[in-house]
């Protein structure tokens, strides 16, 4: 098993052009296969999950070249899919799963998906109840989990409130929309991230907020989907790892160019200000549909603070690594209603919280959330920790690493390659800027 060793200390300095970000990649990479023609998608995510969804399209029959900095995708239209010859595997990627349920379950032939060990653990049942709903015919494994068994059928729109704020679930709703009989309805208590809805416009499809509300999107079925260029975004979630490095490191300053920087997202930004970040946005342009801009930021002392209600949806995958600044402010951070985090790619509360208590961290944890106490509570030393296989938990515990006494060394340190291959040379080459 990979396994790296992280020597605190240095500061990091330079500009970053990061990888494309994970959650637009997988969606373009989608709709590029179900439209008519060659797309071709600049800065697509050099993510493992995104290769997942990749290679899911290629077995469902879309021609797909991959080039260093772009994918050219070839589709056939709505109703060009192919019969898959095996089972897709979704590999680590959940959004992978939940997205493609959407649509294989809408399609004229059956098909299967599964996942790594960590995926076959995931609730599926979440897509599984909407799609059911819509006509379409699913089996799961015990527990609703993958793999997944879909009977190709025929669909009709329905209107569908989401129990839980998941992006995953929305889109699962509105990609079988496309293939339905009738206009599909979701509505969500907390808006979360709406890449998927700005994807179907860009590719043509019509999807509008119904009644103006925020939180409540409607698709028409059966739209033509036409081929495009599109310009994914630098990964925001990514780049918290890279920005909170600076905040913590003394003499650290950064510029990180083309940001992906979708309202439904960057309030974790806000969020890095209102602790005493410095942290700021300039070059903000839309870009296909999506904000895009440069972020600064430099070393600064933070007070800490809390994060609880619609925030959690909005920083859902910064989490980890906010929890991972508690230490380094003054009142530590306290997250709550963020149980979502229990079942992502580990039980990001539980192995957050074991990480940096590994690391002499103090740390409260909740049924929702946990509490990690602030500087007073004592500074971090270097430990042995475990990713748990988890990518998030890898990058969150290798930069609270880098701000602690004495070398930490992180297990299975090579999941970082699911969302963020670059992650160390990238932190490497930063801090060697400044020695
Ligand atoms: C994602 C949605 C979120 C997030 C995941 C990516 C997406 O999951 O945690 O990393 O691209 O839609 P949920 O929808 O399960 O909250």
């Amino acid at each position: 098993m990979s396994k790296r060793t992280i020597s605190p200390g240095g500061s990091v300095t330079g500009v970053v052009e990061l990888p494309g970000d994970k959650s637009i990649s997988h969606r373009y990479g989608i709709l590029a296969a179900l439209a008519e023609g060659k797309s071709e998608i600049i800065n697509y995510a050099s993510a493992a999950d995104c290769r997942s969804t990749l290679e899911c399209m290629r077995c469902l029959g879309a021609e797909i070249e991959i080039k260093s900095d772009r994918v050219i995708v070839t589709g056939s239209g709505l109703d060009g899919l192919k019969e898959p010859r095996k089972m897709l595997d979704a590999e680590n990627s959940g959004s992978t799963m939940r997205m493609l349920a959407g649509v294989l379950a809408g399609q004229k032939f059956d098909s299967s998906i599964t996942g790594d060990d960590s995926l076959r653990k995931r609730p599926m049942r979440r897509v599984v109840e909407p799609l059911t709903q819509m006509g379409g015919h699913i089996s799961t494994e015990e527990g609703g989990r993958a793999p997944l068994k879909i009977h190709g059928s025929q669909l009709h729109g329905i209107d569908y409130s989401t129990p839980i704020p998941s992006a995953q679930i929305k889109s699962a709703v509105l990609f079988a929309g496309l293939y339905a009989d009738s206009p599909t309805t979701v509505r969500e208590s907390v808006a979360t991230r709406d890449h998927t809805e700005t994807a179907l416009r860009e590719f043509g499809a019509r999807v509008e907020s119904v009644d103006g509300a925020k939180g409540a999107v409607r698709i028409q079925p059966r739209p033509k989907l036409t081929a495009r260029q599109l310009m994914v975004p630098g990964d925001l979630s990514g780049a918290v790892f890279l920005v909170s490095t600076a905040l913590i490191l003394p003499d650290s300053s950064l510029i990180l160019h083309n940001v992906g920087l979708n309202p439904t997202r960057a309030r974790v930004l806000d969020f890095l200000v209102s602790l005493g970040g410095s942290v700021k946005v300039t070059a903000v342009q839309m870009r296909d549909g999506e904000l895009v801009g440069d972020v600064s930021v430099g070393y600064s002392e933070m007070k800490g603070g809390t994060i609880a209600g619609t925030q959690v949806a909005e920083m859902i995958d910064e989490l980890p690594m906010l929890a991972a600044l508690g230490p380094f402010t003054e009142q530590g951070i306290e997250i709550h209603d963020a149980q979502e985090l229990r079942v992502k790619e580990s039980d990001r509360i539980a192995t957050i919280a074991a990480g940096l208590r590994a690391m002499g961290a103090t740390v409260e944890e909740f049924p929702d959330g946990l509490r990690v106490a602030g500087r007073s509570a004592g500074k971090l030393r270097g430990a042995k920790v475990e990713s748990h296989g988890d990518h998030r938990i890898a990058m969150a515990l290798s930069v609270a690493a880098l701000g602690a006494q004495g070398d930490t060394t992180i297990r299975d340190s090579d999941c970082v390659g699911v969302s963020f291959p670059e992650f160390f040379a990238t932190l490497e080459k930063l801090r060697g800027a400044t020695v």
